[in-house]
């Protein structure tokens, strides 16, 4: 009942995030905002795959302090993963992509915690020597979301988090299934913390 309500409170609060264009439910965008709220000030999020904000928006408004790297080429690439390829070319809209991630965070006024990493997430794994919170969206698949995972995720801290987007039980076609299933519920590094709709974080020990 008391959870119910402070929900609500806290969908309220993120509200904004109706208007921005994304794949996120209202339990996946809440899931976002209470793993960045728990995080320690002063904290570095990193976000591989930022589309036009809808994550990013609802990590930032749970953020007490900190910055959050929003990692995405703003090209509508899919990488690897060939299957969502159509989705984000008829998705990506007349604006350019940058230009429309900008300008949303500042309309609703996250702006001044983001840092726009514009890139390949394999480009920029070396600018990070300590993560509180890793949440993997950009290449879906298998291969992409491995290298995601190998890259970053030995840089998150004792007590961190790490979350994927899209993550479906039965699909280990899936790159998010696929890492999940195959390296991280096998790992003693992470532990399953908890799931959001297809939002899966663990945490690390
Ligand atoms: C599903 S969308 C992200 C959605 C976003 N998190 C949201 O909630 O609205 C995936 C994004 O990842 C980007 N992407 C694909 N491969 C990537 C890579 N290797 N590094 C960073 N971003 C990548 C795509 O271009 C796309 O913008």
């Amino acid at each position: 009942m008391f959870e119910k309500l402070r929900e609500k409170l806290i969908l309220r609060k993120i509200h904004e995030y109706h208007k921005i264009e994304g794949w996120l439910s209202d339990n996946e965008a809440l899931g976002l905002y209470h793993i960045a709220h728990k995080l320690p000030r002063n904290a570095v999020v990193v976000e591989i795959g930022s589309w036009k904000g809808k994550s990013t928006y609802c990590i930032s408004k749970g953020l007490k302090s900190g910055k959050i790297y929003a990692i995405d080429p703003f090209n509508a690439d899919a990488g690897l993963d060939v299957g969502s390829q159509k989705e984000y070319t008829d998705n990506k809209g007349v604006e350019d992509l940058l230009v429309n991630f900008n300008n949303t965070m500042k309309r609703f006024g996250v702006h001044k915690k983001i840092v726009v990493k514009k890139g390949y997430s394999t480009q920029f794994h070396k600018d990070f020597n300590r993560i509180d919170f890793l949440f993997i969206d950009g290449d879906h698949s298998i291969e992409g979301c491995k290298t995601d995972f190998d890259l970053y995720s030995p840089k998150i801290v004792s007590g961190g988090f790490i979350a994927f987007h899209d993550f479906y039980e039965k699909r280990d076609e899936l790159g998010p299934t696929h890492v999940i299933k195959k390296f991280i519920l096998k790992s003693t590094n992470f532990k399953f913390f908890r799931q959001y709709d297809t939002l899966w974080i663990a945490k690390r020990q």
